[in-house]
């Protein structure tokens, strides 16, 4: 059983808190948000030792693995500090997304990690579903083929503007970069045009063009300004062998194959299915979980440090786009 930390307790801490409480491979030990009353409220909440210093819950405690749920500015900030310290305690760490809203901070985290031979993760939770699975194990039989072309689609609504105009972009699209990068790789380069909404100053409409290091081409179009109950998550992804697409995140995704009409389809069950997004949380952590309790290697590691900081470089280079009106390479 891996002893675990959880350091910021915002709603995303108090549920990563809430599922390591649940998970057979976890002891949650402790809890820690430089906010007194929050640590105080958690730790009274989920009967474990608060903190409001990371340093000390990590010398007191000495878990095996940590969460880091911070934000702070551009909703990443926050998490260099604690990722640090967590990781020259000698912890494995699970980091929410973005991995930070500072590239140099990020290589920063992914490099102490290697030196420290630990396991890095971020919480790149929208692969961590049955259908994006089904999908990749279509992939990985070739039933795609050489790929072609990836169109992503991530809208949901996030009405308030927050305190940077790139929050849209630094903040949402990790998610969406990853599962473009999941199935078709790294990315080479690319083109951005977005737009504010009316009344807007945030860039809270994007439209994103890419190309992959393997030659197959990419578009993502993410968007803040659609109401909630119409957040959209769908993923193409096509090759010379076939076409699958995934929708609504969890909710299904279907095999077009190229030299027949008949389709395969996967559908979230109703019982044993996943019940909501809180479920995607649920299966990246015990995914963690089970990995560090394997003897996965850091260079295992699904979702990995690696994989959060590729995704931000892309995003910094489509700012870059938007900023210059070129088209950029990702570095
Ligand atoms: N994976 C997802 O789908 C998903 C969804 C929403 C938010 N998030 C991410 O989760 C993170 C947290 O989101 P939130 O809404 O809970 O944020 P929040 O700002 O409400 O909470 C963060 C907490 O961290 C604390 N904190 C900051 N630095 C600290 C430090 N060094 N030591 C101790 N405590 C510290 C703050 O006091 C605060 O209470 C963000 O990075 C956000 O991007 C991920």
């Amino acid at each position: 059983m891996l002893r675990v930390c959880v350091i910021g307790m915002g709603n995303i801490g108090n549920l990563h808190a809430d599922i390591y409480k649940t998970d057979p491979l976890a002891e949650l030990v402790g809890v820690c948000d430089r906010i007194p009353e929050r640590a105080a409220k958690a730790g009274a909440r989920l009967g474990v030792p608060h903190f409001t210093d990371a340093r000390h819950m990590l010398a007191a405690l000495q878990p095996d693995v940590c969460s880091v749920t911070t934000g702070g500015f551009e909703y990443g900030s926050d998490h260099y500090e604690p990722t640090m310290q967590a990781l020259d305690a000698g912890c494995h760490v699970l980091g929410e997304k973005p991995i930070s809203n500072d590239i140099a901070q990020a290589e920063a985290m992914v490099a102490f990690a290697r030196q420290k031979r630990r396991c890095y993760a971020i919480n790149l939770n929208h692969r961590f579903t049955p259908a994006a699975r089904v999908a990749k194990q279509w992939q990985a039989d070739g039933q795609l083929g050489t790929l072609l072309f990836c169109n992503m689609a991530l809208w949901i609504g996030r009405p308030d503007d927050l305190d940077s105009p790139y929050y849209h972009l630094k903040a949402l699209n990790p998610h969406s970069v990853d599962i473009m990068r999941y199935f078709c790789g790294d990315i080479a380069r690319v083109q951005c045009f977005a737009t504010k909404a009316p009344g807007r100053w945030m860039w809270s409409t994007a439209s994103i063009n890419m190309q992959f290091v393997n030659g197959a081409v990419g578009h993502l179009t993410s968007s803040y300004d659609i109401r909630r109950a119409h957040a959209v998550e769908r993923c193409e992804v096509a090759g010379v062998n076939g076409r699958a697409v995934i929708e609504d995140m969890w909710m299904r995704a279907t095999l077009y194959p190229a030299d027949t009409m008949v389709q395969q389809v996967y559908q979230n069950p109703i019982f044993g299915g996943f019940s909501g997004f809180h479920d995607t949380f649920r299966d990246r952590i015990h995914t963690f979980l089970q990995q560090i309790t394997d003897g996965a290697t850091p260079e295992q590691i699904d979702g990995s440090g690696v994989d959060g900081l590729a995704a931000q470089k892309v995003i910094q280079a489509a700012i870059e786009s938007l900023d210059t009106g070129s088209i950029v390479a990702v570095s």
